[in-house]
C-alpha cells in the first residue's frame, strides 16, 4: 500500500473566469487571473491510498462517504489514470480511497471546490509517481476550472487556449508569493450557507443570455488582463486594486444582465463596496480592493501597513456580537493597536451587529505540498 496526504491551497481570482466554450472538457471563454492563498489559514486536505487489494475506489468528503460516479471526480481519475499507464503501467489497475477536507465552509463562495479538486488531483499525481505540474492543472480543470489555478502559489494565470482538446487550457504562475511580501487578505465571511446557484449553472445561463458577457470577453478582458500583468510586476498596488474592483463589478454585472438574473451579492456585500471606496475616498489613495466571487463574502486586499487600521473600521462598522467579539478576526494576529479618528462618520453609520460573522487575515501562499508520504 501507498498512502500521501496533502493540503491544496485557496484562490481568489482578480479576473474572473466566467463562461466555458466546451462544458464537456471545462474550457473556458476568457483567461482568468488568481491570487493563491497560504494554506496556513484556508485549505483542503486530502489523504489517498492506493492498494493493488483494494475492491473499488471509494471517497469520503468532510468525513461522509460519497458516491464515485460524479462525472467530474471520475473523470479526474480517469485522465489520472491514463497518464499513470502512460508512464507506469503496473500500478494503473490499482484502486484508490481518499478522504478529503476542508478547513473552511464548503460551497458558501470560498472557492471550496478550487482548493479540493486542486488538491484530489494533486495528491492522486503525487502518489501515482506523476510530478509534472503541468499535467496536475490540466486534470484539476476537469474537476472544476478554477482548480486548475490552486497547483500554483503567488500569482497565477489561466490561459483559456485555443485547442477544441483542451491541451493549451492549463495555469502558469505569473509571479511566487514572495513577489509582493507585503499584499495581505481579507476575508470578510457574511455567510457560511450554500450558494443558491451555482457557478456551473450559473454561467451556463449567462452564456446563453447575457449580451453584456460577449462583450466584456471580447472588449474588455484582453487589455485589462493585460494591464493587470503588467501592475502585479510593478507591484503598483492602486492599479491592480482598481482593476480587480472594476471586474468583481462586471462579473456581478454580468450575472445580473442574465436572463432570469443571478444574484449573489447581498446587502452586506454592497455595504462592503460602499466601505471600501469611501475609505479609498478619504485616503486620497486606493488603499484596499474588494472582489466577489459567486456568493456574498468579500476578499480585500490591502497590504500589511494598513490592515490594523482597515480591520479597525470593519470592527466599527460591522461589530460583532458579544459572541463572536472575541473569534472575530482569526488567522494572522493583528498586532498594531488602532485608534480610530473620532469623526469616522463619513465612512457610514454601523451595521446590526453580527451582520459580518468573522474576518479571516491571511496573505498570499504557495501551491499544494505534501504533508506526509508512507
Ligand atoms: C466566480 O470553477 O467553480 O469563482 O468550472 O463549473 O466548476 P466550474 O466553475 P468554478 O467557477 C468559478 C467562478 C468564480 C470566478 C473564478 O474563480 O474565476
Amino acid at each position: 500500500m501507498k498512502i500521501i496526504t496533502c493540503i491544496a491551497p485557496v484562490n481568489i481570482a482578480t479576473i474572473k473566469y466566467w463562461g466555458k466554450r466546451d462544458t464537456e472538457l471545462i474550457l473556458p471563454l476568457n483567461d482568468s487571473i488568481s491570487v493563491t492563498l497560504s494554506t496556513d489559514q484556508m485549505h483542503s486536505k486530502t489523504t489517498v491510498a492506493i492498494d493493488p487489494d483494494f475492491k473499488s475506489d471509494r471517497m469520503w468528503l468532510n468525513g461522509k462517504e460519497q458516491s464515485v460516479d460524479n462525472p467530474r471526480f471520475a473523470q479526474c481519475l480517469k485522465e489520472i489514470r491514463r497518464r499513470v499507464q502512460d508512464k507506469h503501467g503496473d500500478i494503473a489497475d490499482w484502486k484508490f480511497h481518499i478522504c478529503s477536507e476542508n478547513n473552511f465552509p464548503t460551497a458558501a463562495g470560498l472557492a471550496s471546490s478550487a482548493a479540493g479538486y486542486a488538491c484530489l488531483v494533486y495528491a492522486l499525481a503525487k502518489v501515482s509517481g506523476i510530478s509534472e505540474v503541468r499535467d496536475v492543472s490540466l486534470v484539476a480543470r476537469r474537476g472544476s476550472g478554477s482548480a486548475c489555478r490552486s497547483v500554483w502559489g503567488g500569482f497565477v494565470r489561466w490561459q483559456a487556449g485555443v485547442r477544441p482538446d483542451g491541451a493549451d487550457s492549463l495555469a502558469e504562475q505569473l509571479y511566487p508569493a514572495e513577489h509582493w511580501p507585503p499584499v495581505r487578505v481579507l476575508v470578510l465571511v457574511v455567510s457560511d450557507s450554500k450558494k443558491k446557484i451555482g457557478s456551473t449553472s450559473g454561467m451556463q445561463e449567462s452564456v446563453k443570455t447575457s449580451k453584456l458577457l460577449a462583450h466584456r470577453v471580447e472588449r474588455v478582458l484582453p487589455d485589462r488582463i493585460a494591464n493587470m500583468i503588467e501592475a502585479i510586476g510593478r507591484k503598483d498596488f492602486a492599479t491592480f486594486a482598481d482593476l480587480t474592483m472594476q471586474d468583481s463589478n462586471q462579473f456581478h454585472a454580468v450575472c445580473l444582465d442574465t436572463y432570469p438574473p443571478i444574484v449573489y451579492m447581498n446587502e452586506v456585500s454592497h455595504a462592503i463596496v460602499d466601505f471600501v471606496h469611501k475609505y479609498n475616498q478619504l485616503a486620497n489613495q486606493v488603499k484596499v480592493a474588494y472582489t466577489f466571487d459567486a456568493g456574498p463574502n468579500a476578499c480585500l486586499f490591502v497590504l500589511e501597513p494598513d490592515v490594523a487600521d482597515v480591520i479597525a473600521h470593519l470592527r466599527h462598522l460591522f461589530p460583532p456580537t458579544e459572541h463572536s467579539a472575541a473569534n472575530y478576526v482569526r488567522g494572522i494576529p493583528v498586532v498594531q493597536h488602532v485608534q480610530l479618528h473620532k469623526d469616522i462618520q463619513p465612512l457610514g453609520t454601523p451595521y446590526e451587529k453580527g451582520q459580518l460573522k468573522y474576518i479571516i487575515h491571511t496573505k498570499v501562499g504557495d501551491g499544494p505540498r505534501v504533508l506526509t508520504d508512507d
